[in-house]
Parts: structure tokens; sequence; C-alpha cells
């Protein structure tokens, strides 16, 4: 709703810092109009109780003037260029690579002279993992940061990162960067004055004299990282408190009850905007907001802040998009897109890791009942909003998706769960994955899995029997699942190495920082020797790469895999086979994946459920023209083989 007096304080503070509103910052101010009434609402929404809320309001709307005010005109005019495509990270122009900086080149500088290596393969997003200081031994990949400003010594400088940036926004590649907003490093300096007694950074974080709370908090807070981090709290000796640790022991968590928290990370994510980010990944914003007798999880004031910075973002520097790295339950994960007054106005983006892992259930059990059985959840995705698609992360393969998919596929949850677990740590005769469980929950036996793309689906095995048809079988395995995180809709996010088909590196467990978390064993340190082998024909590096490289090729030649939240699911005619339509105006594309090790067959009937029915398809994979036949007739698909199939003529 419009408020005269929020309208007028606005133009009386953009004028006393002599903004021209009328004319070079008149864009900037009606987006601060536009959004006012939501940033205050917002706001008090969070903070009204707070003794604070006033001095800090006043300085909230201060922060959003300077961040647009210091924002470099390459990236202003960057601004103007997004706005005008309208929703630009819709496009199938995008495709993105997630790297460690120093596993993949060293550091941001030899980053540099590898941009060609993506343009190759035809990436132009980089998501570059957490390169802010993060003491050494203790930091959990990058995610607990002890200086929000200051480039870890080990990736390079501030400097290189912007001369990185620049080097790559004149190619037209985009960065992506994190900020990892739920909690910092026990070493951070709120931290250590907190430990040294100081109570306003003691307020930063959710600290206690006693076990009375944290025990309250831990009766109903589930544990993340139960073997190698249990419980939500740790003790610091320094100060005689306790103080919630959710993820790792040297992970503390920020209190955002606090606005003063509020603001500081704010002003990092203007920090970071104003570094040129594209995408900004927020790491777990589900863990944001804490409330005793719940699981402190997805909690509404968690949405509340995440609209409240999109809305700040909006405004002071609009050409970053918000990735909500939320790995929840599916329904929970939709509720990222924003909700009620906010739908398609809170993350831009969030991960499918629903998808993700039932590509995973469904390569182990050739079956795609239970993928196609949660697509309504995933469905309802709001116009204007995408997924970052993937089949691997740096982090771990988690079956949290609904219980209720695995029943209406016809399985038993527990046992269904049972077998993948086994199936991908190689506890299963004759599997081909070598994979490892990841955090186990001695009380639940929940697991997740770690591994990499090649090792899950069989390379590694494969390579140790010297068996050529495995290792054929494996490879057609990986190009089946990258393809279909490339066709789905959304931005594929490759993660680095899987391209060349790196298995698992066990040397992790011979490092102490890093042995207790299995998730390094799918981190690969990237040997440029095996990756120039994808120059040499024949080989598999050759083979993944080359093939990898073509289905991203076809991807940027169809405007119609852009993310217009224009899927649809075929209805399933063969249990061992996922397909779905994608269709944008007169285009239309029907994508196919046979998750089996045996020829599908597809009766051509599947495509004649949508008007205009199709005479002839032409598959752009490998680019035979097909006959629409009759309905007792098939489409045969061999093993593992991905089909894309256009409309070429109509009946
Ligand atoms: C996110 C990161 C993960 C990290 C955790 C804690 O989930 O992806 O790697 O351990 O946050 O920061």
């Amino acid at each position: 709703m419009y408020q005269k007096n929020l309208h007028n304080k606005i133009v009386e503070l953009l004028q006393q810092q002599s903004l021209d509103i009328s004319k070079k910052d008149s864009a900037f101010f009606a987006r601060f109009i536009a959004n006012a009434k939501a940033i205050e609402s917002l706001y008090l929404q969070l903070y009204a109780q707070h003794p604070q809320c006033d001095i800090i309001w006043q300085q909230l709307m201060q922060l959003i003037i300077t961040a647009y005010q210091q924002r470099p005109q390459p990236f202003l005019e960057r601004d103007t260029e997004k706005l005008q495509q309208e929703h630009w990270f819709l496009s199938n122009q995008l495709a993105g690579m997630s790297l460690y900086v120093d596993r993949f080149c060293g550091n941001l500088q030899n980053l540099q002279n590898k941009l060609d290596y993506f343009t190759e393969l035809g990436v132009n997003v980089l998501h570059l993992m957490p390169l802010f200081e993060s003491p050494l031994h203790e930091s959990d990949g990058g995610y607990a940061v002890s200086n929000f400003r200051k480039v870890d010594e080990r990736f390079g400088t501030l400097k290189d990162l912007q001369q990185l940036q620049q080097k790559m926004q004149k190619q037209e590649m985009y960065v992506m960067l994190d900020i990892v907003l739920n909690h910092t490093s026990h070493k951070h300096e709120w931290a250590e004055k907190a430990k040294q007694g100081d109570e306003k950074y003691q307020h930063f974080y959710y600290m206690f004299n006693d076990r009375h709370i944290p025990d309250q908090y831990d009766a109903s807070m589930p544990e993340i990282f139960p073997e190698s981090a249990p419980g939500n709290f740790t003790y610091v000796p320094e100060c005689n408190k306790w103080v919630m640790t959710v993820f790792h022991q040297y992970q503390w968590d920020l209190n955002y009850r606090n606005p003063e928290v509020f603001m500081v990370m704010l002003d990092n994510i203007f920090f970071y905007a104003n570094l040129g980010v594209d995408i900004l990944r927020i790491d777990a914003p589900a863990f944001i907001w804490k409330e005793i007798g719940t699981t402190c999880q997805n909690l509404p004031q968690a949405h509340a802040i995440l609209q409240l910075i999109k809305c700040c973002v909006e405004v002071a520097t609009p050409g970053m998009a918000l990735l909500g790295e939320a790995i929840v339950a599916p329904k929970k994960i939709m509720q990222y897109f924003g909700t009620g007054l906010y739908v398609a106005h809170e993350c831009d983006f969030a991960y499918n890791a629903t998808q993700m892992a039932l590509q995973w259930d469904a390569l182990a059990t050739q079956d795609v009942r239970v993928m196609l059985a949660a697509q309504e959840d995933l469905a309802r995705k709001p116009y204007g909003t995408s997924w970052i698609t993937y089949t691997r992360c740096h982090d771990d393969i988690g079956l949290g998706y609904e219980d209720n998919s695995i029943r209406k596929a016809g399985y038993n949850p527990y046992e269904h769960r049972r077998y993948l677990k086994n199936y991908y740590s190689g506890n299963i005769e004759n599997s081909p994955a070598r994979g490892t469980l990841f955090s186990i929950n001695p009380k639940t036996q929940d697991a997740r899995i770690s591994g990499t793309l090649a090792s899950l689906c069989g390379l590694e095995a494969a390579l140790a029997k010297q068996n050529e048809v495995f290792i054929a079988e494996s490879i057609a395995k990986i190009l089946m699942m990258q393809a279909q995180t490339f066709f789905l809709g959304g931005l594929p996010m490759l993660f680095y190495g899987d391209e060349v088909g790196y298995t698992n590196d066990y040397t992790y467990l011979s490092d102490p920082g890093k042995s207790y978390d299995n998730r390094w064993m799918h981190r690969p340190l990237i040997d440029w020797i095996k990756n120039e082998k994808r120059n040499t024909v024949g080989s598999i590096e050759y083979q993944i790469f080359a093939q990898t490289q073509q289905l991203l090729q076809i991807r940027k030649q169809l405007p119609v895999l852009s993310d217009y939240s224009n899927i649809t699911w075929l209805t399933p005619h063969n249990i061992h086979v996922a397909g779905f339509m994608r269709s944008y105006g007169s285009e239309r594309i029907y994508a196919l994946f046979n998750y089996s090790n045996k020829a599908a067959y597809i009766t051509w009937h599947a495509f004649k459920e949508h008007v205009p029915v199709p005479k002839k398809l032409f598959n752009y994979i490998n680019q035979q023209v097909y006959t629409v036949g009759a309905d007792y007739e098939y489409l045969i698909l061999p093993p593992y083989d991905i089909a894309l199939l256009a409309l070429q003529e109509q009946y």
C-alpha cells in the first residue's frame, strides 16, 4: 500500500544527499518508492519490539542509499541492461560451473587464464566457492568465514577478484559468490570479542550462561553433522558460555533477532553486489531464525529476512539475483520463491535438490516413478523464478524428498532409502556405484551420500575392472544425468571435474583438516594433464567433455529451453523413461531419458497427448528424423539414452 509519509521521507533523504530523482537517479528513486512499504513492514515484522528499532530503521534507509551511491558505473549500466531483458537469468544462454579456485587452478590470477576453458565447454557462469578469509583447518570448505571482506591469501587478493570479474564481464561471463549468512567462524572478530566478554558481540550470537536454554533448543533441533559435530551448542571456555553451533563447532550461528546483525550482514551483501556479483548464493538460509520448540529451520521469520534482503537489493543493486541454498523438503524449498504478497519476490533461484536426488533414485532403481510422483510439488514454481539444476555439487546427496512420492510409486519409504544408501555405498553385490555414506545419524540411521558423478555412475568400478562395456555404460549414465539437468528448465550448474569424469579422491583421509568430512572425496584437485586429455580423441576425458559440450551447445540453440516455467511431464508409458515436454509459443521439444540398462520402448501414443500432434520429430542428439508411427509402434531408446525431439511437422 502506498504511504505518503514514507514517500516524503525518501524524497527528503535523497535530496539531502544530492541525488537527482528526476533524471539520473530516477529509476533508483522509483524502485525505492515501489519497495518502501514492503521494506518497512518486513522490518517491523521482525524488529518492532526491539529497543533499537527506530535508530536502526534510519540506518537501514541510509545503507540502501549508500549502496546505490557506491555502485560502480559499469554495474549501474549492467543493471539497466539486465532490467531491460526482464528476468535475464531465465535464459537458455546461461550455463554454470561451481569450483574451488585453489583446487581448480591455484589462485584467482591463474583463473583469469582459464576462462577460455569454460568458453570451450560452453559455461559462462562461474560459482566460485567461498573465497573470503577462513581458518585453514577449520574452514568447512570456506563456509566458516573469519572476515567477509578479505579474500583469503590462499586465493589471492580482493584486487585479483575484481580483475577477474572485469575480465569475465568483458567476455560476457557471470560471477556467482556466496554470502555465508547463518554463521561466522569462531575466529571472526565478532566472535573473538564475544569470547573476551564484550556483550555487544555476545548478542551477535546465541550465547547462554548455562545449558538451561540450549537444552530446550536441542530438544527439537535435528543435528546436521551428527557424526563430526553432534549437538547444536558448543562450550566456550574463554567466556564460560554456550554458543549455538548448528553446523561445525567452529561455526557460530548469528543472531538475527538482533537488527544490528541484519544490518552488518546486509552491508556485506551490498559489498559483494558492488564487487560485481551477478548471482549471490545465500548459504543455508533455512537456518537463519531460531525458536525454541521448533526444528529451527524454515521459520516464517527466516523468509521475512530473505524478503527484506530481496527488496533492499532490488532497490540498490537490482542486477544481482539471489539464490537461496535451501536443501530441505520439496514443499519447503518452494517457499523460498516467496509466498503470499511475496510470490516471486524472495529468492530468484533455489537449488532443485529434489530433482537432483530423484535422478539418483531413478538411476539406482532403473525406475522413474518416484521422480514423476514428486513433480506435482515442483511444478508450483512461480514464473520469473528459476532453479539451479545439477547432478552433483560440493555437498552430499540427501534423500530428503517426501515419503509420499515413494509410496505413490509403490515402495516402502524406509526400505527404499535403505536400498539407495546400500546401492551408492557399494553395499549391494554388483552395484557399480562407489560412494560413501555421509553423516550417518546413529539414532535414526538417516544418511546422505558422498561421491563424484563419475564414481556414483560406475566409472571408478569399471576402470578398476578395466571393463570396456562398463566404462561405456558409466559414460552414458554420466551424460544422461547431466542432460536432464540441462534440459529441465533452470540454470544448469556443473561441478568442476565432472566434465572430464573425475572419480573419487581419497587423499582427504590423510589431511587432518578434511579427514572428518568425506564430502572432500568429491572435491577434486584438478590435474591439468588429465584435463588436457579432453583433446585426445577416444579418451574417456574426450568422450565426456565433447558430449557435455555438445549437450550445452544444443541447449543454447533452443530458446524453448529457457526457464519460462514451461515444462509438462509426459504421462509415463514406461517406468524406465523420464520424459517431459517444453513448449513456448509454437516451439515444442520432447526430452526423454532412459534410466535402464536395457533398451526402452515408448509408444508413439506418448507424443499424441498434446495438440498439435507431431508427424515428424527431429532428434537433436543423434540428428535423426523420426516419423511418428501408430500407437502400437514404438520409439526405441538404447540403454541410458537421451532423446531431444523437436516438432518438425504436424498432422
Ligand atoms: C551449506 C554449504 C555446506 C556447508 C553448510 C554450512 O549447506 O553448502 O557446504 O557445510 O552450508 O555453511
